[in-house]
């Protein structure tokens, strides 16, 4: 049993359509994993099932080496951070009420809740002064910060994100992605991060998944994916049959050309690369 642990997991909506089909994935405690897939795959369906917004049909999974079924679910949701794209922070909430909402809901001390904000705040890269501002009063990257904030208020061991990036700017995006990692450096929690951005998953993840129509078509490091493509989905997906299509040897020719001495032959250098 892993920490956290799919095993033969099938889920439909509706029997007709499989929406994940007999999905097996064992992740270690303290890994970053993307999870990588086309739109429609199972992305969405397979993160909220770790924290039981959504069934299955059939098979089990573990949650920090216990099956689902046996947590408390309202247990299991406080040990879990998650993050949305749409961030959904409460308009009528200040930040600082925002992080700590599932610590307001538990009625920890005033005092260190407050503390827990200032921690939590700087940690996602903003100062203290925003804690008294309110949702619309922030950048759709900060607003991404708060949630990320949020997300770990609880001191959740895992954290599920769903293309929390998504929607900011690329600059945001780019400072959102390195303060995730120093994060996930600094405080060795599970993520589970899905996204549809081969840059981004190669980025964060230290593992890769790649999903597709509701199965597992490879997990690995991003060298595996790339340099050994498990089937020829995973190749495509990684655009490794465009990208060794432009090496073809016109191209190399071309670059040869201008490289090489006039006495020496194109021919005779592909001679010296061949042999
Ligand atoms: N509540 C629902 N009822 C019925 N079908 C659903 C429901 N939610 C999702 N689906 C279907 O399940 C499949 C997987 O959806 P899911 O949201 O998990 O995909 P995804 O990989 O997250 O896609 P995207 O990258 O677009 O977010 C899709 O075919 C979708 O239409
Ligand atoms: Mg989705």
């Amino acid at each position: 049993m892993g920490f956290i642990e799919f095993e033969n997991v099938t889920k439909s909506y509706n029997s007709s359509e499989i929406v994940i089909d007999n999905l097996s994935l064992s992740i270690p405690e303290g890994e970053f994993v993307t999870i990588l897939g086309p739109s429609g795959c199972g992305k969405t369906t397979l993160l909220k099932m770790v924290n039981k917004l959504i069934d299955y049909n059939s098979g089990s999974i573990t949650v920090d080496y216990k099956d689902i079924q046996k947590w408390d679910t309202i247990r299991l949701r406080r040990s879990i951070g998650y993050v949305i794209q749409q961030i959904g922070l409460l308009p009528h909430l200040n930040v600082e009420d925002n992080i700590n909402y599932v610590l307001n809901i538990t009625k920890s001390d005033k005092k260190l809740r407050r503390g827990r904000a200032e921690e939590l705040i700087e940690l996602v890269g903003l100062s203290i002064d925003h804690l008294d501002r309110y949702p619309r009063e922030l950048s759709g990257g900060q607003k991404q910060r708060v949630g990320v904030a949020r997300a770990l208020a609880a001191d959740p061991k895992i954290i599920l994100m769903d293309e929390p990036f998504g929607a900011v700017d690329e600059i945001a995006r780019t400072a959102l992605q390195d303060e995730i990692l120093n994060i996930h450096n600094k405080l060795k929690k599970t993520i589970l991060f899905v996204t549809h951005d081969i840059q981004e998953a190669i980025k964060l993840g230290s593992t890769i998944v790649l999903i597709n129509k509701g199965k597992v078509e490879q997990v690995g490091t991003k060298e595996d994916l790339i340099f050994n493509p498990a089937s020829d989905f995973v190749k495509e997906f990684f655009g490794i049959k465009g990208f060794q299509a432009t090496l073809d040897k016109s191209i190399l020719r071309d670059l040869y050309k201008r490289i090489l001495t006039k006495e020496e032959s194109i021919e005779n250098l592909y001679h010296k690369l061949e042999s």
